[in-house]
């Protein structure tokens, strides 16, 4: 990459400003799980709530983002990391922006996911796995998607012959077989208040 000839220019309103006018932190919000497992159900929820709490918001997400600035990019490993690498300079940009980030990605792998916490201060990426088995977000199928792949209309499919690598540490943990959308997003809203995000 050739960075010769450009300089960084500092400006005089910076992220602690931002978030002082707001009058809460920013952070981001990683929801990563597999297709169908409740991760844009769940951060639309929760974006919700956090509206009715007077907190700044902006939800990003896997199937939106990919319809316009990741519109390039395929489901190959390389452009997969692509897609993570990009959503995670935008939320970056975003939480130095003071808004509370929400980004719902499968980011199926956990090189790309701790890629983009590390572009992060320490407790800024919250990274949420939002639990279901591959065989319950079949039996969902929201989007006819693990049909298709039954159908062998459909290939690298993650979960099913390509990848997903469980978060070893995550911030939380979302089990969406045993609670119902209201009570996951009441969980995520009191861990950001318990942590003084919100
Ligand atoms: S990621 O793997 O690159 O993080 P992303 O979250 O952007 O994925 O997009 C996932 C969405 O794309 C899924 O919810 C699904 O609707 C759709 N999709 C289309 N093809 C695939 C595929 N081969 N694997 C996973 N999701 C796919």
């Amino acid at each position: 990459m050739n960075k010769k000839n450009i300089t960084w220019h500092e400006g005089k309103v910076m992220k602690a400003d931002r978030q002082h006018l707001n009058g809460h932190k920013s952070a981001l919000l990683w929801f990563t799980g597999l297709s169908g497992s409740g991760k844009s159900t769940i951060s639309v929820e929760v974006e919700k709530a956090l509206y009715e709490l007077g907190i700044h918001t902006y939800r990003l997400d896997g199937d939106n983002v990919r319809h316009r600035l990741n519109h390039d990019l395929t489901f190959s490993e390389e452009d997969r990391k692509e897609n993570i690498r990009r959503i995670g300079e935008v939320s970056k940009l975003f939480v130095d922006a003071g808004i509370l980030t929400l980004a719902a990605f499968i980011s199926p792998l956990k090189a790309d996911r701790e890629f983009v916490r590390s572009l992060l201060p320490k407790g800024e990426f919250i990274e949420i796995y939002v639990q279901a088995s591959v065989e319950t977000c079949a039996n969902r199928d929201p989007k006819g998607l693990y049909e298709k792949v039954k159908n062998g209309e459909l290939k690298g499919f993650t979960g099913i012959d390509s990848p997903y690598e469980i978060p070893a540490s995550p911030e939380m943990i979302i089990d969406t077989e045993k609670q119902n959308i209201e009570e996951s997003a009441r969980q995520i809203v009191d861990y950001l208040k318990m942590k003084r995000l919100v």
